[in-house]
């Protein structure tokens, strides 16, 4: 593994660090205070439970201060019938509180927003994350790499010294893996926002799938059968993973049991809330019943494109999407080593805790 793991001591740089990056790679790399680290030292407890209340209730339905300005710089399109918004002509660290509470009922009714041109990876750390903290408590990864001090950035780095996703790809026919960032949490994330420092010339777009659009396109009797029912979420295989590469665990992984079908707290739409990411079973169900039903609905998501919007990145995108309405994949399908193609894409996501899911009659996790 390419991977360069140094203790070296960075005189500017928090001590204890384990550098994810091979330092002479980088020199001169305008964000490198971004470069992936571990803290080798901060351990978490358990998430305590914790009071959620969604932006999206304080927002004026129509958005008239984020959409109706009357600026005629402000383009907004939609991407898809189903699901992805882009924005043009506004600045999110120019947001005022009004229009982000409007921005978190767009991105629950459209799945991902994606904000071009932007300026927000230049306007340093503590004012992303606080733009971030508008939006809920901030998670901290229980293993990925960070940013020095910011342990609430989870870094997204893919290069010639780091090639954890490339890996995979020997050993699967392919890189892509839909999931819900983090849902095996107890309170899993509502709003994720990813930028990128870094891109590769081509390649590295991401999907996200309306998982609203892909419960509503079951029959009927698959719909009421799915809504009676939890599914396990597991953080325990993400876990041993980074045990055996030698990573750190900051936080113990935990187990969540989910209602299937998740209803947002602010629109009231149903949404699929399972991934082949972190889902492992239906609860209640025989194995077979279980494997069955899961990967009819895996393929279902990951499939059908007439319900995913793919973005294609550049270093001035933002985008922002609801994990409860939404599953994802990177596409990995750049190579790092090629210098016309190739090259580093690297970014940071600030990911943000939402409710104790709730399904359908009331329906709640468990744990
Ligand atoms: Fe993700």
């Amino acid at each position: 593994m390419a991977t360069t793991t140094s203790t070296t001591t960075i005189t500017e740089k928090t001590e204890h660090l384990t550098l994810a990056f091979d330092e002479k790679a980088h020199e001169g790399y305008k964000y490198s205070r971004y470069l992936p680290v571990y803290d080798e030292e901060t351990k978490f407890e358990p998430t305590p439970p914790f009071e959620f209340t969604d932006r999206g209730h304080a927002a004026d339905k129509a958005k008239p201060h984020l959409l109706a300005t009357g600026d005629p710089n402000v383009v907004v399109t939609k991407l898809t019938p189903l699901i992805g918004t882009e924005i043009r002509g506004l600045q999110l660290s120019q947001l005022t509180d009004e229009q982000k509470n409007e921005l978190a009922l767009l991105i629950a009714e459209r799945g991902v927003v994606v904000f071009r041109d932007q300026d927000f990876k230049d306007i340093g750390p503590e004012r992303q994350k606080a733009f971030g903290e508008h939006f809920g408590r901030l998670h901290v990864h229980p293993v990925g790499a960070h940013v020095d001090r910011f342990l609430e950035f989870h870094n997204i780095y893919l290069g010639p010294d780091n090639l954890y996703r490339a890996q995979r790809s020997s050993t699967r026919l392919t890189t892509t893996g839909y999931h819900s960032d983090v849902s095996y949490e107890h309170q899993p994330p509502g709003i994720t926002l990813l930028t990128l420092l870094s891109v590769p010339s081509s390649g590295g777009d991401t999907v996200w799938v309306s998982q609203v659009a892909a419960y509503e396109r079951l029959s009927e009797p698959i719909k009421k059968l799915l809504e009676g029912l939890r599914a396990e979420h597991s953080g325990f295989p993400q876990a041993e993973n980074a045990r055996r590469d030698g990573k750190f665990v900051r936080r113990e992984p935990v187990k969540s049991e989910h209602p299937i079908v998740r209803v947002h707290p602010v629109t009231g739409k149903k949404a699929l809330f399972i991934n082949p990411g972190f889902t492992k079973r239906i609860i209640g169900l025989k194995d077979e019943e279980s494997d069955a039903l899961l990967q009819l609905l895996f393929k279902h998501i990951s499939q059908s494109q007439d319900i995913q919007v793919r973005v294609k990145w550049d270093d001035r995108t933002v985008s922002l999407w609801d994990n409860r309405v939404t599953a994802h994949t990177a596409i990995s399908d750049y190579d790092v080593h090629s210098p016309e193609e190739g090259g580093l894409r690297h970014g940071f996501r600030i990911t943000t805790l939402a409710e104790k899911p709730v399904g359908v009659d009331g329906l709640e996790s468990v744990w």
